[in-house]
């Protein structure tokens, strides 16, 4: 695909060497654990996340490394057909700490956006973002989401908060 970013969304293998990125990559980006987790990642943080897919999930949920030239400098994922046939449901978009607040996410956004709009039957991608990490409701809305107003339970780990659906409708690729 043509893209005027030198970045690149790569799907990512369970291999050693893959995991092993991905959790330096959670390594540079300890305040999203802190926050949603309530501690910093640990140790097999990267493989709980490419390994154990959600039930039933298995073909759907994708893991996703952005790269600026050779460098991981964030991670994607998401549930293709999910929770309707025609929804992308983003997981997690992160870019590492030292990278944040110079546009990658949004370039990375924007970048994911046409990928799923060549997969061809998908128009919406949803994002659930926790109540304790609301300091992101900016982003996703300078992105053209909205707050669908749906609000679920979520209770992990010490954590207990909301998730707000926020919902974005998408063209296919022309
Ligand atoms: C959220 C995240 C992906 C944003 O990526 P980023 O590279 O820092 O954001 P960008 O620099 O591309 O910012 C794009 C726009 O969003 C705005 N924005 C980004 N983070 C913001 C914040 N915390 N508060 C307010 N605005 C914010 C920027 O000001 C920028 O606005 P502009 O287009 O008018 O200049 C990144 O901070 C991150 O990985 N956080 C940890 C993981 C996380 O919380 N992910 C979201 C889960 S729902």
């Amino acid at each position: 695909m043509k893209n005027s970013y030198p970045l690149k969304i790569v799907e990512l293998k369970t291999t050693d060497e893959q995991i092993e990125e991905i959790q330096k990559l959670f390594q540079q980006t300890p305040q999203y654990f802190i926050k949603t987790k309530g501690h910093p990642p640990q140790g097999n943080e990267a493989r709980k996340m490419l390994e154990e897919k959600p039930l039933g999930f298995s073909e759907l949920a994708k893991s996703l490394g952005i790269y600026h030239q050779q460098e991981l400098i964030g991670y994607i994922d998401l549930i293709k057909s999910f929770p309707h046939p025609n929804s992308v449901t983003i997981g997690l978009l992160m870019i590492s700490e030292l990278n944040q607040g110079k546009g990658w996410g949004k370039k990375s956004y924007q970048l994911l956006e046409q990928i799923i709009s060549g997969w061809g039957n998908f128009n919406t991608i949803r994002i659930g973002i926790l109540e304790v990490n609301s300091q992101v409701v900016p982003f996703w809305e300078k992105l053209n989401f909205q707050d669908t107003g749906k609000r679920l339970d979520f209770n992990e780990n010490e954590i207990s908060t909301k998730i707000m659906i926020f919902e974005k409708k998408i063209d296919l690729a022309k």
